[in-house]
């Protein structure tokens, strides 16, 4: 998509710019490491087009993009030793190349390097943006507690499911729409509605992470296949699972989400039982469900049809089944 292309040029280029010269080596290396691999940097673009929709000037939006992606680089690093990921973004995680305590450290290092790209913020933009970012930070740390909490939980609920997604991953992609909202100098209401309008599709979003973990292709994925089963995440595969399944499914699913490993039996059971209650199916849809409440939100919005265009066609690309 040609507007997602020049988004993502404008973002490489500043990260680029940026990227960490300080010492010592073995705490800045591991950062440009994990930043420079990419990703889909969906999080900067979203301060962008928002600060776009509402006519920002793009040079007063670019260094709270950036901290956005600084951000959520931050929290992939930490998230990684807590999911003992081998893999992100089809590279070693830093933990497995360089021990938990640099993992803990240079994603400390990035946090407070987001925060120093809020500085050149006039004073008033600049509380409006930290109230939000500190907002976005506490409630992920909640979402990432309930998280490890659901692992060892038995009766989680999909309610307990939505408001765990919807901290962990639905507040950052609102957040990032909020604050290019309004740096853009947007009214009370619009930026609460693309708010809104990012929450839904954060949370579409994370339902399709949990989809790909078992469904999706690990080359185009760029994390270990099967991850969350291994790890006994309450995802949305396995509460559709144990809803659907028969009375002998729901004690096999308990049995193997009762012990930690990467037995090839378990995956192999479990993925059984996800087949045969056709889980993927039930997903998608809500995930479609997800991006119709987004667009309810988008469509409070007060400005033209026109600039409303990109955010269905953003949100449309998120969604496939391949990212
Ligand atoms: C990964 O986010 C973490 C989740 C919320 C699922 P992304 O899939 O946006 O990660 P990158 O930045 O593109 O690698
Ligand atoms: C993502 O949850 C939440 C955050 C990184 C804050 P996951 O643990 O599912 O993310 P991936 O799949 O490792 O990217
Ligand atoms: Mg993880
Ligand atoms: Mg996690
Ligand atoms: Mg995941």
């Amino acid at each position: 998509m040609q507007f997602l292309d020049d988004y993502q040029r404008i973002v490489a280029e500043a990260i680029d710019k940026y990227t960490f010269k300080d010492k010592p080596a073995e705490l800045y290396e591991p950062m440009n490491y994990i930043i420079s691999h990419g990703g889909k940097r969906l999080r900067p673009i979203m301060v962008l087009m928002a600060n776009d929709m509402f006519d920002g000037e793009l040079e007063k939006a670019l260094k709270p993009a950036l901290a956005i992606e600084f951000f959520h680089n931050f929290t992939l690093i930490h998230d990684d030793i807590m999911d003992e990921a081998p893999l992100r973004r089809g590279k070693p995680t830093i933990h497995t190349l360089h021990g938990v305590n640099v993992g803990i450290l240079s994603g400390d290092a990035l946090l407070f390097k987001a925060y120093k790209f809020f500085e050149d913020l006039e004073p008033n933009l600049f509380k409006a943006c930290m109230r939000v970012f500190n907002h976005t930070g506490l409630l992920l740390s909640e979402g990432q507690q309930y998280d490890i909490n659901f692992e060892t939980k038995g009766d989680v609920t999909f309610n307990d499911y939505i408001r765990m997604i919807t901290y962990k991953t639905g507040i950052l992609s609102a957040s990032s729409f909020e604050i290019g909202a309004l740096i853009a100098g947007a009214n009370f209401t619009d930026a609460k509605a693309i708010f809104n309008f990012g929450k839904h599709v954060g949370i579409a979003f994370q339902i399709m992470d949990d989809y790909l973990d078992v469904f999706g292709q690990q080359e185009s994925f760029g994390k270990m296949h099967a991850g969350d089963i291994v790890e006994n995440k309450k995802t949305v595969l396995y509460l559709l699972a144990k809803e659907h399944a028969t009375e002998e499914e729901r004690k096999e699913l308990e049995f193997w989400y009762s012990k930690k490993t990467d037995n090839l039996d378990k995956i192999y059971s479990v993925e059984k039982i996800f087949r045969r209650t056709k889980v993927d199916e039930k997903a998608l849809l809500l995930i479609q469900k997800h991006n119709e409440i987004a667009q309810h939100y988008l469509n409070k919005i007060n400005v033209p049809d026109e600039k409303k265009k990109p955010f269905i066609e953003l949100a449309n690309y998120l969604l496939r089944r391949d990212s």
